[in-house]
């Protein structure tokens, strides 16, 4: 059978100075069935080809959405791809626009925070299952299939307590094998 097609859509706002997306990248990249892209280059303007990147879309079957988590949420131009990309009529509604019905969403975010603070009553208050909400129902209303996310915190600097290189190198292998096993 087949591979599955993996789309990896990443969007860092300063990724040369990034620590754990780029460990994740670069495993990620090893997949002979996966397309990346790093949208912070190839639109430093914000001016994005929505042709081109819904024909993306198009061509794979699991799309991975790889960021840093900023301000509780994703870096701005995923927040302008997803306004200008999931167009009425192609993304949504359903019976109307059913173009990416039945393809897979797996957000993988990286988090500065502790994952004890991503819990009622923890420092964030909320679990990143219910910050994920509005990326969550931006996949249901689009028909594809929300996959559980792939999240590592505490993604800071040694020198600010971080996650150690050999805890985030194992994060990377796991995220390789989990994209490595996607079967759809
Ligand atoms: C503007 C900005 C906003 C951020 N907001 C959050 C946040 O809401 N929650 C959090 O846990 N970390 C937050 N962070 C920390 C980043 O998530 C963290 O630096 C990043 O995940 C590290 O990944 P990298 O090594 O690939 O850059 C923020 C960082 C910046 C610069």
């Amino acid at each position: 059978m087949a591979k599955p097609r993996i789309l990896l859509n990443l969007f860092h706002p300063n990724f040369e100075h990034s620590r754990g997306n780029q460990m994740l990248a670069g495993e990620a990249k090893k997949l002979s069935n996966l397309t990346y892209r790093n949208l912070y280059q190839e639109y430093p303007d914000f001016k994005i080809d929505v042709t081109k990147e819904q024909k993306l879309l198009l061509e794979h079957d699991l799309i991975v959405f790889q960021h840093p988590f900023r301000w509780y949420s994703c870096p701005a131009l995923f927040k302008e791809w997803q306004d200008q990309v999931l167009q009425y009529g192609f993304a949504y509604p359903p019976g109307v626009g059913d173009q990416l019905k039945g393809k897979f969403w797996l957000a993988a975010v990286t988090t500065g925070g502790h994952q004890d603070a991503y819990r009622s009553g923890g420092r964030n208050n909320y679990t990143m299952s219910e910050l994920l909400r509005p990326l969550q129902q931006t996949a249901n209303l689009c028909g594809l299939t929300w996959l559980p996310p792939f999240v590592i915190h505490n993604v800071l600097p040694i020198s600010m307590n971080g996650i150690s290189d050999e805890e985030l190198t194992k994060r990377a292998a796991e995220y390789f094998a989990l994209l490595d096993s996607f079967t759809g």
